[in-house]
């Protein structure tokens, strides 16, 4: 398939999945000017989706961020539908489905037999690969993976995900429609987590892996990333907002889908909390307890202190984005792109390398590797080529 016909907002687009991903994903195409269809096999979802709307450009009508007018086309131009045929006249149709592997191709399979040939069909998995998913199509290089963030109308970041066997002009298309919908794009290989769900496990994991061995407590730890590292939030704060559960699962399916790669390495103490349910904000109790009248820990504002942990953890960090720059997952501008815009990062990790120094990172590295004899700690074969060549990223 070669589709050099571009997408332009007199395409149609159709959503699959009605649940946060699909709603606020069908909300931003509808909002740049596209008819939209959004079906969900379950009407509930279904209605449900379609009042939260209304109620979700309600209130931004009254916070003076729309007109009552672009509420009223945005309303129009989205169709809630609960047959799948109603995608035939789509240019583009996104999937937001469970994430399940079996599912999800079952469905690429029947919209192949519903769209136009040269229709895109695009996944919004977190975790499952491009090639699995199109593997069911008969035209798999018509699929692709077209990556959004939660909240879609609110994350700038949409990673544009080829799989090995999509054209050229499918990735094309799709990224250009995306920019127009005011989306920052960013092109990544087909490898578990992407970009961003991959390189940020370091930012949990090798912070867990200091509260495990004693260094320090969750709140220490996250005043010292926020304080030496400006985070907006700290790590322990941030996986109980995200909810244990999900990120669990994230980091032990990336970790899984990278043979047992130990950079990526779940750690037992978030399992635990995981298998005790204590899920974070959501479920009252994480990593801290949010429990009415109970006081937060204070940290220990240890200045030598907070400073090791954020420099063990911006290293960790900066090398997986230097290993992933070199097995070619992206470029170094979508590598630093990705973790501003996907994950709030105060800067992009390349371009923090530079600013630490690439050999003081190698050397903290270095000193670990050594001193732990773990795989975990090897300084990235790109890092150390840099420093032999006193080489910097920008
Ligand atoms: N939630 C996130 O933070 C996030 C972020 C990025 C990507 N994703 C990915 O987006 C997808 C959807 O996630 P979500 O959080 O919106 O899930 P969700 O549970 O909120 O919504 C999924 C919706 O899909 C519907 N559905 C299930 N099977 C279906 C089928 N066969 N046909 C039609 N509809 C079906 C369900 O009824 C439900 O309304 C997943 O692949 C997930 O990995 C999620």
């Amino acid at each position: 398939m070669s589709n050099n016909q571009q997408l332009t907002t007199n395409n149609q687009i159709g959503i699959v999945g009605s649940g946060a991903m699909g709603a606020g994903i069908a909300q931003v195409a509808a909002s740049a000017g596209h008819k939209v269809v959004v079906y969900d096999n379950n009407l509930q979802a279904l209605d449900k989706a379609k009042i939260d709307l209304a109620n979700t450009l309600k209130k931004l009508v009254e916070k003076q961020k729309l007109t009552d007018e672009k509420v009223r086309s945005i309303i129009a131009n989205t169709q809630f539908a609960n047959d799948l045929n109603e995608f035939k006249n789509c240019g583009l149709v996104i999937e937001a489905i469970i994430e399940n592997i079996d599912v999800k191709q079952k469905l690429f399979s029947d919209l192949e037999t519903i769209v136009s040939a040269d229709c895109i069909l695009a996944t919004n998995t977190s975790s499952l690969s491009i090639a699995s998913i199109a593997s069911a199509c008969k035209k798999a290089e018509r699929v692709i993976g077209i990556h959004f963030f939660n909240p879609a109308p609110i994350m700038p970041l949409v990673e544009i995900i080829p799989g090995i066997m999509t054209d050229a002009s499918v990735t094309e298309n799709s990224k250009k429609i995306i920019d127009s919908w005011g989306k920052v794009t960013v092109l990544t290989k087909d490898t578990p987590g992407f970009i961003v769900n991959r390189v940020a496990r370091s930012f949990y994991g090798e912070s867990i892996r200091i509260f495990e061995e004693g260094m320090a407590d969750f709140a220490t730890i996250d005043w010292a990333l926020k304080t030496y590292g400006g985070f907006k939030m700290g790590p322990f704060e941030l996986m109980d907002f995200i909810g244990n559960d999900i990120n669990f699962k994230v980091t032990e399916s990336v970790w899984t889908q990278f043979f047992f790669e130990p950079r990526l390495k779940p750690s037992l103490t978030q399992k635990r909390l995981y298998e005790a349910k204590l899920f974070g904000k959501k479920s009252g109790r994480g990593y801290y307890n949010y429990a009415d009248g109970i006081v937060l820990p204070q940290p220990k504002q240890d200045e030598e202190l907070g400073k090791y942990i954020f420099n063990r953890v911006i290293c960790m960090l900066i090398n997986e984005a230097i290993d992933s720059l070199y097995l070619q997952l992206a470029s170094k501008e979508d590598l630093d792109l990705a973790m501003t815009k996907g994950v709030n990062y105060p800067k992009g990790l390349l371009k923090w390398a530079d600013e630490i120094g690439i050999k003081n990172v190698y050397t903290s590295l270095d000193v670990l590797y050594e001193l732990y004899n773990e795989d975990r700690y090897r300084p990235s074969i790109l890092l150390k080529m840099m420093v032999r060549d006193d080489k910097k990223f920008y």
